[in-house]
């Protein structure tokens, strides 16, 4: 059975991983509006994943008999002055969604609790592969600077993202 602490910690990282799926597909309408389709397919799947995300979590807190309670999501923002800064957005984010897990990860150990220490291991080695592949395309995209040709064919690489993929 979950200690009320960790069921309180988990329900706040639910809430945490469906920010983050309202997040990207934030990012996916303002690609939309910009005519960026491949960037916007890119947030589109990222944002699936989070919705996966928060659903391992909403899965595991009924399996050890916890209790999910949702709270409200917030308003995420809706416009940014480039890719780049778009997904320097994405990388600080990550970065922070790595810190709460690493919190959870910390919560367990200190409780003893040993289900969830060995369920947050996935999320540990997603968690690297999100910053990696975020900061590839942070890194790309500064290194193109304000070339359009080349932005264009980033959006056609983006675009081949497929669910279950990176
Ligand atoms: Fe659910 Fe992007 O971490």
């Amino acid at each position: 059975m979950m200690s009320k602490a960790m069921n309180d910690a988990i329900n706040k990282q639910i809430n945490a991983e469906m920010y983050s799926a309202y997040l990207y597909l934030a990012m996916a309408a303002h690609f939309e509006s910009k005519t960026l389709p491949g960037f916007a397919n890119w947030m589109k799947v990222q944002a699936a994943e989070e919705m996966d995300h928060a659903m391992r979590f909403y899965k595991f807190v009924n399996e050890t008999s916890g209790r999910v309670v949702l709270d409200a999501i917030a308003k995420p923002p809706t416009n940014w002055k480039s890719p780049l800064a778009v997904f320097q957005t994405v990388c600080e984010h990550e970065a922070k969604v790595t810190s709460l897990i690493n919190d959870l990860a910390a919560l367990a150990d200190k409780i003893k609790d040993r289900a969830t220490g060995v369920f947050l291991h996935w999320f540990i080695t997603e968690q690297v592969e999100e910053e990696a592949n975020a900061k590839e395309i942070a890194d790309t995209l500064e290194m193109i600077g304000e070339s359009t040709g080349q932005l264009l064919m980033i959006d056609r690489q983006l675009g081949k993202r497929k669910a279950g993929g990176d």
